[in-house]
């Protein structure tokens, strides 16, 4: 500490894409408050004329830690310092490495050093501007920055956000070391989207070299990007028009065009029929009046997993069914179902790959072993192993008189395994009916235990 007694500031500024316009009234002030500025040369270079008299301490790229140390040693010093950082200081900025540094070296948010965060608008939020309104559902960022965080952790995002529909703006797509990534990001996501999902590549938003490209994903990696770009790519519903990028809000699920009247099973100010508590409803409506649809293909057309669509029909009611399909969930031991099922005879049992192969295996419960975290299926003809653990959930499920079967799910509602009772000349065997039977009636509950879930 000086002899000056007045303890230091950290100030981290956000100070927004680089014109001053879009700069935050306490960004400005801070940088006025501030006896110095550390920052990234460039950024030092985006604010010169509002820094004129201030000591400045420029920094280069790879220096980020430097930064940090450098304004806590000059806080430490009683000054006022303020860490500038372009878009918003907490998104892929210095906020985060500032407070580890802090940490480390054993400041609280107690001591007498004060660190005030100084929101700016991202550079997502300014290139959105620049294009129309791409951002107006869902969306997520990814770095393809590999510098700090491994590619495969990269991709795996790319991968979860691509099948998840968000729209995507990535940050650092290139550089002049870094090629590849967006090549590999574009080959990622058109595993999930159209060729034709659009695109926005803006460089250089709000400041002296913007540009900006319309382009559709399958053109993207042949585009200009550099250091300074940030690639906005749409989702299933994002379209252009007129030079203008957008992602609908949603409102045609509700009304008939935007301003029109609430479609038929709507209500204004309500949610959706597809909303958490209505779209099990519509499930077993589709299931009433379908044509013949499996229940693999019920959890196609609603893109929910399998487990869900259990669930929907499990919490079916008089007067709304699922169609003639019925399902009970069971409460406690899933194990207890294998014991069970030691009476059901000749079983079709169906298991399916992470990547779509599916095994259908005729066997018979007892083949069925348990031995430490497997169950093991074992006869002459082959050896399969299931991780029980990851069974969460079993589910009973009728098909009026032609489908009995047990369905075993993950917590994410994936099929662990299925198996079914065989039928021959379309006829289950007797016995092995009436030991389903009879494990359904132990299972259901009592009218008791149906009033009290419905409280
Ligand atoms: C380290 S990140 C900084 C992000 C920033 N803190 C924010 O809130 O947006 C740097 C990346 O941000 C993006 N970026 C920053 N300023 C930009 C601008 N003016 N126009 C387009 N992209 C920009 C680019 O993707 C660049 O590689």
């Amino acid at each position: 500490m000086s002899t000056d007694t007045k303890p230091g500031k950290i100030l981290l500024v956000g100070f927004g894409p680089g014109a001053k316009e879009h700069m935050s009234l306490r960004a400005l002030e801070a940088m006025t408050e501030a006896d110095v500025i550390i920052g990234y040369t460039t950024y030092i270079k985006l604010v010169k004329d509002l820094i004129v008299g201030k000591e400045i301490i420029r920094k280069g790229m790879t220096e980020e830690i430097d930064r940090c140390i450098e304004a806590y040693d000059q806080a430490k010093m009683g000054k006022t310092v303020a860490l500038i950082s372009s878009g918003d200081i907490g998104v892929y900025g210095m906020a985060g490495p500032t407070f580890e540094v802090l940490l480390q070296e054993g400041w609280t948010p107690d001591s007498d050093i004060k660190v005030e965060i100084i929101p700016g608008a991202t550079a997502l939020s300014a290139c959105a501007s620049l294009v129309g309104a791409p951002l107006t559902h869902d969306f997520c960022s990814i770095s393809l920055s590999d510098l700090l965080t491994p590619w495969p952790t990269i991709a795996k995002r790319l991968d979860a956000v691509g099948a998840s529909d968000f729209v995507i703006a990535l940050y650092n797509p290139k550089s002049s070391r870094r090629h590849g990534q967006i090549e590999q990001a574009q080959e990622i996501l058109l595993r999930h989207r159209k060729p034709d999902t659009p695109v926005a590549i803006v460089k250089s938003a709000y400041r002296r070299r913007q540009d900006i490209q319309m382009v559709r994903l399958d053109q993207m990696k042949d585009c200009e990007i550099g250091m300074l770009t940030t690639v906005l790519i749409g989702n299933s519903s994002t379209f252009m028009q007129d030079g203008l990028m957008i992602t609908p809000r949603g409102y045609a699920n509700k009304y008939e065009g935007i301003t029109g009247d609430a479609l038929e099973g709507e209500q204004k100010g309500r949610s959706l029929s597809m909303g958490l508590t209505g779209w099990h409803g519509v499930v077993r409506e589709y299931m009433r009046n379908g044509e013949f649809h499996t229940l693999r293909k019920v959890a196609e057309h609603f893109n929910a997993p399998l487990g869900q669509i259990l669930q929907a029909i499990t919490a079916a009611n008089d007067g709304d069914q699922a169609g003639d399909f019925s399902a009970l969930a069971i409460e406690g031991d899933a194990f207890a179902i294998i014991e069970a099922a030691r009476e059901w005879g000749l079983l079709r049992a169906v298991v399916r790959s992470e990547a779509g192969a599916i095994s259908e295996l005729k066997m018979h419960a007892k083949d069925m072993v348990q031995k430490n975290d497997w169950l093991n299926i074992e006869n002459d003809y082959f050896h399969l192993h299931i991780n029980w653990p990851s069974v969460t959930n079993v589910t009973l499920v009728r098909r009026d008189d032609s489908y009995r079967s047990a369905f075993f799910t993950d917590i994410h509602g994936h099929s662990v395994f299925n198996m079914s009772l065989v039928r021959t000349d379309n006829k289950f065997d007797e016995a092995a009916f009436k030991a389903f039977e009879a494990v359904w009636q132990t299972h259901q509950p009592t009218p008791r235990q149906l009033e009290t879930s419905d409280q």
